[in-house]
């Protein structure tokens, strides 16, 4: 049985940002490489279908406000393994496996980076908590200890989410219609994460504030870019706050 005495630290790091921005996929791959490390899914808090908000102006279920998502259980759940409380309590996750994954190489190199940078790492447990919206609150930021920000221009993320089959849910599957990402993801994402850009455009940078005193990190994940960049990226943000951690 997992307890929390024995880890020396419990570090808890959230893979944020928009859809198809990258956060499943980097943080299944960092989660394949690190064996003390378990996933956790956003996506696997949320509502059922039938109450999913309909939005007014489309008729169309919001599957990317945060209204969508069961905010009270998930706090909790992470607060839980925090505290150490629900370690061996392994959610059964609607996750589908990713598409891109780390070569036998990469990973080689990537575990000799982890093991001189924080040699201690398997005495520890790394929760690596991927989702849509774990940065639209201020106080939901304030659950992890690293924080990492995908993010890609609308061009490369509409162009992804428009690639994809579609998501499973809680009670089907769900397929976008016709000009969702636009009418819908876009400005579901823009009107909840403004807030945290200079001049509240979330097609610039985040305020220096939030770089410097919430010590979030941006990572771009625009096309061309590499997974073995994005997990190495990740894993640079870990390694310098690891050492702060309690
Ligand atoms: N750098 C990249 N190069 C090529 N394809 C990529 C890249 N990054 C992500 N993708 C692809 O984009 C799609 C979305 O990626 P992923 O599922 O990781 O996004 P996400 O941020 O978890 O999105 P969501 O919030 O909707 O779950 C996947 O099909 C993935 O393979
Ligand atoms: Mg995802």
């Amino acid at each position: 049985m997992a307890e929390k005495q024995n880890y020396e630290k419990i570090v808890i790091v959230a893979f944020g940002g928009p859809s198809s921005s990258g956060k499943t996929t980097s943080a299944k791959a960092v989660n394949a490489l690190i064996k003390n490390s378990r996933l956790v899914h956003l996506d696997d808090f949320y509502y059922p279908d039938h109450d999913i908000p309909i939005d007014p102006t489309t008729n169309l279920p919001n599957w990317d406000c945060p209204e969508a998502i069961n905010f009270p259980r998930f706090t909790q759940y992470i607060k839980d393994i925090r505290d150490g409380k629900n370690l061996d309590e392994v959610i059964d996750t609607m996750e589908p496996d990713t598409d891109l994954k780390l070569s036998e190489t990469d990973e080689e190199l990537l575990l000799k980076e982890i093991a001189h940078n924080i040699p201690n790492l398997d005495k520890s447990l790394l929760v690596l908590v991927d989702g849509f919206m774990l940065f639209h609150d201020p106080e939901i930021i304030q659950l992890f200890d690293v924080r990492l920000f995908f993010h890609a221009s609308y061009k490369t993320l509409k162009q992804r989410r428009e690639a994809r089959k579609g998501y499973n849910t809680v009670e089907g599957f769900w397929v976008d219609p016709p000009n969702y990402f636009e009418d819908m993801v876009w400005p579901a994402y823009e009107i909840s994460h403004k807030y945290l850009f200079e001049n509240n455009d979330v097609n610039g940078r985040l305020k220096q504030s939030y770089r410097n005193d919430l010590r979030i990190r941006e990572i771009r994940n625009e096309t061309g870019y590499h997974l073995y960049t994005l997990v190495k990226w990740s894993l640079e943000a870990i390694y310098s706050q690891f050492q702060e951690c309690r």
